[in-house]
């Protein structure tokens, strides 16, 4: 007689695990809460000491009313099953519920996220993009070979051990999802999504989405990686959301499907041939067809951004004006005041996102 084994993967072994021997406590009583110093869509990040030992620690908390037990614990497996690799935030190993907070215990990463880092209009320096890029890219490559897609790549999660972006970690996986769980639809997009998932919104009032289920690929994290690029090089988003009424985006794909007859939008001019080749290949309309995240290791040791002085050592085909090079992106002006985030923390993601490509938390 063959007996049915359920075999299951490590990460559910340790949500099984941690489920039961998740401790209550009171935060409080067990840590010393310095302060606020992070807060995403869905949990705070306070910095702590540990009352015992001292040790400085940045606690993640998740309130009981929003988040499910299951959203918890398999956001805290998966931290901890990643948290060995030296490009994603490590872990104390520490879970607990509070009587109205789920929690874990992260290692304190002190020099703020990337967001925090980007000039509007401007970016950050190449060569610092340029060290995020290679570092984000291997902690990509490590999760995915581990089938799963993180699934929220954007600035906000990625954590910087020094403001010039030496080291960087990827954070937050309260998205990450097993490689081919499917989505039916989602409500509102982001500036990080690739049009195959802004075709699964559900707008107000409909029933049902008309594509079909869409399979969680490592290639949505190529895209958001890709737009996330775009962002710390320029100070810009490229576009609000991958749709056809968006005209930044209608531009971008106008050109990818016929590069030869239609111009560079005018927001990419400022990159190089070299630098345009690597967003054709990471952000590439077709899902089947993009590259992998390591693929931009190949292109570190060409210039990215196009210099002022250049134009006289190029082909004629690569020539541009210098003020389309040098001009900001002719999306609109970037409102990061603190009014303007509060606005946007109220608004539907949708009608925030009409205020143009301005950068701002999303
Ligand atoms: N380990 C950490 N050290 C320092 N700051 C952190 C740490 N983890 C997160 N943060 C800050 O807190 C913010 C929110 O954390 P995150 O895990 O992304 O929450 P959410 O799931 O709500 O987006 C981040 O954008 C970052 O600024
Ligand atoms: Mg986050």
């Amino acid at each position: 007689v063959r007996t049915s084994l359920v075999i299951s993967s490590p990460i559910e072994e340790l949500m099984e695990l941690t489920a039961q021997s998740l401790c209550q406590l009171d935060i409080k009583e067990h840590f010393n809460v310095i302060k606020e110093i992070g807060r995403g869509k869905y949990g705070r990040v306070l910095l702590v000491t540990h009352r015992c030992r001292g040790t400085p620690m940045a606690l993640k908390v998740l309130p009981k009313a929003s988040t499910k037990l299951k959203g918890f614990l398999r956001e805290y497996c998966i931290s901890l099953h990643l948290s060995h690799h030296p490009c994603i935030v490590g872990l104390f190993g520490i879970a607990f519920q509070s009587d109205e907070h789920y929690g874990f215990a992260q290692e304190l990463v002190v020099g703020r996220d990337l967001f925090a880092v980007i000039q509007p209009r401007v970016g950050i320096p190449e060569c610092a993009v340029k060290r995020c890029a290679v570092q984000v890219a291997s902690a990509l490559e490590f999760i995915h070979q581990l089938g799963l897609v993180h699934r929220d790549i954007k600035p906000e999660n990625v954590l910087l051990l020094d403001s010039h972006c030496r080291r960087v970690k990827l954070a937050d996986f309260g998205l990450t999802q097993k490689r081919g769980t499917f989505i039916r639809f989602i409500k509102g997009t982001l500036p990080y999504m690739p049009p195959e998932l802004c075709a699964m919104v559900l707008e107000d009032g409909q029933e049902e989405v008309k594509a079909p289920p869409l399979s969680v690929e490592p290639s949505l994290d190529t895209w958001a990686f890709g737009v996330l690029l775009f962002c710390i090089l320029t100070g810009f988003f490229p576009w609000d959301c991958c749709m056809h009424t968006d005209d930044f985006y209608q531009e971008f794909a106008d050109w990818r499907q016929d590069p030869e007859k239609t111009p560079v939008p005018s927001q990419w001019k400022r990159f190089t041939p070299t630098c345009m080749k690597m967003f054709g290949r990471l952000l590439e309309l077709d899902a089947n067809e993009r590259c992998l995240p390591e693929e931009v290791k190949g292109f570190l040791g060409k210039e990215w951004v196009r210099s002022q002085g250049l134009n006289g050592l190029m082909e004629d085909s690569e020539k541009i004006s210098t003020t389309s090079a040098l001009s900001p992106c002719k999306s609109s002006p970037v409102l990061q005041g603190e009014g303007f985030k509060t606005f946007y923390r109220n608004a539907s993601p949708i009608k925030a996102c009409v205020k143009h490509c301005a950068l701002v938390r999303v």
